[in-house]
């Protein structure tokens, strides 16, 4: 599981080298939750987790005279959000814990959003609640985050060419990318930190992992760096490790499809709203 410790170091290392190829496996979910983000004109934004910052540059793009601050945990991941808006004035970025991130007095958010970027708190109900203190009455919060593991083909494709190690099932709720999978516990938690009008979308999509002249030895790389391929290859032996890429392979080629390797995955657009 991925907790914010790992974010701090070689996780977000790592996803700030790969931005470009993060930033694609997101495609439909981006559209959709800046559809939903940018409905309703917003005067400051923050960006919960912005990562490598391209929610936050679509918004600020979107809306040139209002303002965004994407927060992060992740310097190397703020540099490289940093280096590709350097042009927009009104946005801007800050390395702080989004879950005790105090507002300016005149920089309370009407608007948050986040693109898988809230399922890594240690206590979510504190975090959630101290993100509704610090935001203006009548914010909408708006982010994604991954549905159940069982419901994200992907997850349950990469898991079974890993080799077993005998380990129980993980704790679902556990910080990491499916923690805020049952909508139930997401419900309850916004809802004990003060948040109302909870809603779920259900965003089915294919999460690109590979493109190009290439496709398949783009995504066989690409999950050797990131995600629970990458993760176990670290603890592997090499003939090990190298029954695991090859079993990884035949899968890969088994989603190759007009010059695009894409694996099913399933997410929830969340809104929410606090008090007026
Ligand atoms: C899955 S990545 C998503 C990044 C970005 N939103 C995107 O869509 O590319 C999760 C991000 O959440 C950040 N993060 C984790 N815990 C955080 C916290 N408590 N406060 C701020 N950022 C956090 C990580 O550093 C990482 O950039």
């Amino acid at each position: 599981m991925t907790d914010q410790s790992e974010w701090t170091g070689k996780v977000g290392n790592v996803w700030a080298d790969e931005w470009r190829r993060t930033d694609r496996s997101f495609g439909p979910v981006t559209e959709r939750l800046l559809q939903v983000a940018q409905a309703t004109p917003f005067a400051q934004a923050l960006d919960i987790g912005c990562g490598a910052g391209e929610i936050s540059v679509d918004l600020a793009k979107g809306a040139p005279s209002s303002r965004v601050l994407g927060v992060d945990i992740s310097d190397a991941l703020l540099d490289v959000a940093r280096a590709r808006s350097s042009d927009l004035p009104n946005l801007r970025f800050e390395l702080a814990d989004a879950a005790s991130w105090m507002a300016g007095e005149a920089e309370k958010p009407d608007l948050l959003v986040s693109r898988h970027g809230v399922m890594f708190f240690a206590e979510p109900g504190a975090a959630f609640a101290h993100i509704r203190a610090q935001s203006a009455a009548g914010a909408r919060l708006v982010f994604s985050c991954f549905r159940e593991r069982g419901e994200n083909e992907w997850a349950r494709e990469l898991a079974s060419v890993v080799p077993s190690d005998g380990d129980t099932l993980p704790d679902p709720d556990a910080p990491g990318p499916f923690a805020f999978g049952r909508q139930e516990r997401v419900t309850h938690l916004l809802a004990q930190a003060g948040w109302t009008d909870i809603a779920f979308e259900a965003v089915d999509y294919g999460m690109v992992a590979g493109q190009g002249g290439d496709a398949v030895a783009d995504a066989l790389s690409y999950f050797q760096r990131i995600g629970p391929i990458a993760r176990a290859a670290a603890a592997l032996e090499p003939s090990t490790k190298d029954a695991m890429l090859e079993r990884l392979l035949a899968l890969l080629e088994g989603h190759h499809r007009d010059g695009e390797v894409s694996l099913p995955a399933a997410c929830w657009i969340v809104t929410a709203r606090a008090p007026a």
